[in-house]
């Protein structure tokens, strides 16, 4: 099987593009449209509700869909979660107790420090859950229980359509836990579903964005450090986007809770740090404009990512804005990580780096 890049310049941007179409696999696998409930029973039977403690581990893009999914499954399913990369994990020796489960998430599935995480769990007595996007690899046959991402084989080093898949499959998890948990009416996980059930069109209509974003990698191309803010969920995903501006770009860049801005980072800004702040309107959407303020008094060259209720909110002067489709607040960082992969894609692509093959970096790590 020969996989080309299309009528893509890249593998990443065709990755990117098949989003839509590879969430909406993956979804079809966990959602049952015609009752609006999550389905996790064709051999992989999870029982959430007995739980204590959710550990999740992983490494890279993957972790970062992790911390998103640690949002959702205190949220949702009132169930703690503990999380860390995996490389710390392995080697941290924390306490496992009978009421835990463990959930390693990896594309590849041979991530060697992730699987090191998993096999720990393993010797420990517990359940190790996986989510993987290679079904063959040593991940997905050493776990007890495999959640599949349909994401197709992923070539671009710098990860996207695996990660949204991942949030995909992890949101499905969290409705279906948060139901198993007794948190989640039937009511309520039908809505949860049919908000996920939107998520492969609205990402449709966020990859119509791309010009607009294509217009920001000029001027980002010039800085020598970014910045990236967010809170709750947006958070994760200004981890997520700093990571893939870095990876392919070079530039130097740092994904920050927006409230600890003042605690550090506030110190690098002047008008020569873009800042890139993803604020959905949701809860926490005034907390973060409150940091764009404090951004914007020092000189600082904001770049806000919201949709269209956060635009028409938000008080704050800002540089430029990029406006997402307004969607509920549980799969805003799903459609979210579109622009986001796609400003580090057009500033690479402007600054002409090897943009599927970025230096020094591996597609898969299976060494420590
Ligand atoms: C490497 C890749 C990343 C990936 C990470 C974890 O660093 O370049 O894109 O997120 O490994 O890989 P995994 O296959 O375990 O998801």
């Amino acid at each position: 099987l020969t996989i080309d890049k299309g009528n893509y310049r890249h593998f990443m941007a065709k990755e990117i593009h098949e989003q839509p179409e590879v969430i909406g696999h993956t979804l079809s696998r966990y959602l049952d449209l015609s009752k609006m409930q999550t389905t996790f029973t064709n051999g992989t039977s999870i029982d959430f509700a007995p739980l204590d403690r959710l550990i999740i581990s992983a490494c890279g893009t993957a972790y970062y869909a992790g911390l998103v999914a640690k949002y959702w499954f205190e949220r949702y399913a009132r169930l703690p979660v503990d999380i860390d990369v995996a490389s710390e994990f392995r080697y941290r020796e924390m306490p496992i107790r009978k009421g835990d489960m463990a959930l390693f998430i990896s594309q590849s599935g041979e991530t060697a420090d992730t699987l090191a995480g998993l096999r720990y769990c393993k010797s420990q007595g517990i359940k190790v859950a996986a989510v993987v996007n290679v079904p063959e690899s040593t991940i997905a046959r050493e776990a007890d229980l495999v959640f599949p991402t349909i994401a197709g084989r992923e070539i671009g080093v710098a990860s996207t359509k695996a990660f949204t898949c991942q949030l995909a499959v992890l949101a499905s998890l969290a409705v279906h836990a948060g139901v198993q948990r007794g948190h989640v009416s039937a009511d309520e996980a039908a809505a949860l579903v049919r908000s996920l059930a939107e998520v492969p069109g609205t990402v449709n209509r966020a990859l119509s964005l791309e010009a607009e974003v294509e217009a920001l990698a000029q001027p980002l191309s010039r800085a020598r450090d970014v910045l990236y803010l967010g809170r709750g969920t947006s958070f994760p995903l200004a981890m997520e986007g700093a990571l893939k501006l870095k990876e392919i770009s070079y530039i130097h860049a740092e994904g920050y809770p927006a409230g600890e801005l003042k605690h550090g980072p506030i110190a690098l800004i002047d008008e020569d740090v873009p800042v890139i702040v993803i604020a959905p309107f949701d809860q926490v959407f005034e907390k973060t404009v409150s940091n764009m303020e404090e951004v914007a008094a020092r000189g600082g060259k904001v770049v806000l990512i919201t949709d269209e209720k956060g635009a028409a909110a938000c008080g704050a002067p800002t540089w430029r804005t990029v406006v997402v489709p307004d969607v509920p607040e549980f799969i805003a960082p799903i459609v979210f990580a579109l622009p986001v992969q796609l400003l580090a894609y057009h500033t690479a692509v402007f600054m002409g780096t090897d943009v599927d093959q970025p230096r020094n970096l591996a597609k898969s790590v299976t060494v420590e």
